[in-house]
């Protein structure tokens, strides 16, 4: 049996009985996601419904949210966006914690945002909305003080996990060593007005080129780089 730990086995075995739990093992067994079989996953104690046309809300994002929680009030009662929200799980469990805020989630994939919609209706959460956007398509982010982004980081040439291949390749790769996203977010706030706060998940090499980007679009910014569990350099945030 592949590595299917035992919670997941028994949510499997809920939802598919008989010949459809054979297959889905089978799945399991070929490297197939066990999130998109089951159909959701836990993340900050939200349930997320998930399927192929979103990444796989990642454990390690859960620190992402931590982070803005941490650094803006419960209070808060301005705009924040989102950036490449897929199945909105990062705009939906900031919601629920900062009740007064209102979010936006954006993504460049109509049926990422379709479920995310489906995700805001299921937790319940009406101070998000979800729009189809595509972030080289904005001029400006003017109207919102905080931006958080998990955005794709990926070079093309890295080797990434075997479980990535049945994901969207857009939510997973970038261009420019994976840091495209970085330096257009970081650029276009340098052309807004009223942004406090860049919050970023990264790949764990990339901090430094991230810091270079800031230093040239957002010199007067300052930049706290954060560590994951393992040591590595995962997460950034750039502020006033
Ligand atoms: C790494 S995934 C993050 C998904 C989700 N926020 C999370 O943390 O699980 C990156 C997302 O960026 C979206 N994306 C890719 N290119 C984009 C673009 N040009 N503009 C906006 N979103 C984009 C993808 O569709 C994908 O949903």
């Amino acid at each position: 049996m592949n590595n299917i730990s035992k919670i997941d086995l028994e949510l499997l075995k809920q939802k598919y009985q008989g010949e459809s739990l054979d297959i889905a093992l089978n799945k399991v067994n070929e490297g197939y996601p066990v999130q998109y079989l089951i159909g959701n996953v836990n993340f900050c104690g939200n349930i997320i419904n998930v399927n192929e046309n979103v990444l796989i809300p990642r454990y390690e994002t859960e620190f992402l949210v931590q982070l803005v929680l941490k650094n803006i009030s419960k209070d808060f009662n301005g705009n924040i966006l989102d950036i490449g929200t897929g199945s909105g799980c990062i705009s939906i469990s900031i919601a629920k914690e900062l009740t007064k805020a209102n979010i936006t989630g954006i993504d460049v994939s109509k049926k990422a945002i379709e479920l995310a919609v489906e995700n805001k209706n299921i937790n319940k959460t009406n101070n998000v909305k979800f729009e189809i956007k595509d972030l080289f398509e904005i001029n400006n982010l003017s109207g919102y003080e905080i931006i958080v982004s998990n955005p794709p980081y990926v070079s093309y040439n890295e080797e990434v996990g075997f479980e990535t291949k049945y994901e969207p390749q857009n939510a997973i790769f970038a261009d420019n060593n994976g840091l495209v996203f970085y330096e257009e977010i970081i650029k276009k706030v340098s052309k807004s007005k009223n942004i406090k706060h860049i919050f970023f998940e990264i790949g764990m090499t990339q901090a430094k080129d991230i810091m270079n980007f800031k230093k040239e679009y957002l010199p007067e910014y300052k930049m706290d780089v954060y560590k994951d569990l393992a040591g590595k350099d995962r997460y950034i945030h750039i502020y006033e």
